[in-house]
């Protein structure tokens, strides 16, 4: 698979990554696949995809377990990026940015990971109640110590889909992320972190169906030699057209309060899961629109990795595939003309 490189770090890592938290979070318990996932994690590898993007609160820490238990085998073959600084509580995920708590969380986090290092560690939210330079300097001397390779910064939008908790559970005010339009908020606060100690990724999300990214934060990416995780690229599973209008979602499941996955909108939205599948069809038999929405992905810049979740072994191992598809300019001119995505939490 191609390489591209992490931020301005010598580390390089497969242009497709696996996001692992379906396995433990966000999306329906009762097809959560135990042991399974354990495959997935070890076929994704096999086939390239080094990145291995998980987080503590992800279970919480069961996510976190089950990698540490795919590194304790496979160290070198793999890149581990986790996050920190939300919590999750009884009815709300909340943003904790105190710089004791950051290196508690680091020192568990290496535990359950049962690594020496971590090669990412991300601010997964800002704590409103903390300056976010108190944070990132907590974070800065975790580099120092060894116990951490390069630092990023998650900027999803408030509406709690990022965090994969049920909207209206996040705590208002425990976000990075700004109203999710313009992101400008976000570029502040990176901008604060970057005086700091220098911010090697963001992450937020990134598809053909959800593309502001490309607005402020992907450019102020590029200018600085920041990488850019694109997370969500496959839009919660609706670019891959294997979901159903109306086949509802149970309530542990962010699709259950999505504006996007009501009966009404997701049969909307079906002419870009077409558009997807007729661009598929003039390439090599087998290529799916999954694999086409995470090629448009990559070619947003050079330095983006695609992080799509999959629990499945057969989706981590056709996501990996999607690195060596090349979109022409028919096909990225055929994308851009896509309908604009309908429902949304803007
Ligand atoms: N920083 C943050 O706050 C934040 C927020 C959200 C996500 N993320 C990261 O970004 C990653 C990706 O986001 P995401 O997992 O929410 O959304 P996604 O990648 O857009 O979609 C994941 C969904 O697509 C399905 N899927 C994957 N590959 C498929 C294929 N080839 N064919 C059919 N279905 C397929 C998966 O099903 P199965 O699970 O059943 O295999 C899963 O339901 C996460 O895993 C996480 O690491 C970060």
């Amino acid at each position: 698979m191609e390489r591209r490189t992490i931020g301005a770090t010598a580390l390089a890592v497969g242009a497709v990554g696996l996001g692992c938290m379906p396995m433990h979070w966000g999306y329906t318990a009762s097809q959560r696949r135990g042991e399974q996932s354990l495959r997935t994690v070890h076929a994704a590898l096999d086939a390239g995809a080094v990145l291995l993007d998980t987080a503590d609160m992800y279970g919480p820490f069961t996510n976190e377990l089950l990698i540490g238990r795919v590194l304790r085998e496979r160290r070198r073959d793999a890149f581990v990026s986790t996050k920190v600084g939300l919590l999750v509580g009884d009815r709300h995920v909340v943003a904790n940015g105190h710089p004791a708590y950051i290196r508690r969380a680091c020192d568990a986090s290496l535990r359950r990971l049962q690594a020496d290092v971590i090669d990412l560690y991300q601010l997964h939210r800002v704590d409103p109640e903390v300056p976010v330079e108190e944070t990132w300097g907590a974070m800065a001397d975790l580099v120092g110590a060894g116990k951490v390779r390069a630092l990023g910064v998650c900027a999803m939008g408030p509406h709690g889909a990022g965090t994969g908790a049920p909207a209206g559970h996040v705590r208002a005010g425990a976000s990075a992320g700004p109203a999710a339009g313009a992101h400008a908020g976000t570029i502040r606060q990176l901008e604060r972190m970057q005086q700091v100690f220098p911010v090697s990724t963001v992450q937020a999300e990134l598809s053909v169906w959800s593309s502001k990214a490309l607005e402020l934060l992907l450019p102020w990416c590029a200018a600085r030699g920041v990488g850019f995780l694109a997370a969500m690229p496959l839009g919660n599973g609706f670019l891959t057209g294997t979901l159903t209008p109306g086949q509802g979602f149970e309530p542990d499941d962010i699709r259950a309060r999505h504006p996007r996955f009501t009966a009404e909108m997701m049969a909307a939205n079906q002419p870009v899961v077409a558009g997807l599948r007729r661009i598929a069809e003039r390439h090599r038999p087998g290529t799916t629109p999954a694999q086409v929405a995470l090629a448009w992905v990559l070619e947003q810049g050079r330095y983006v990795v695609a992080v799509p979740g999959a629990k499945r072994a057969e989706w981590a191992v056709e996501n990996a595939a999607a690195a060596d598809l090349r979109l022409s300019t028919r096909d990225l001119d055929e994308i851009a003309r896509l309908p604009r995505a309908r429902g949304s939490w803007d």
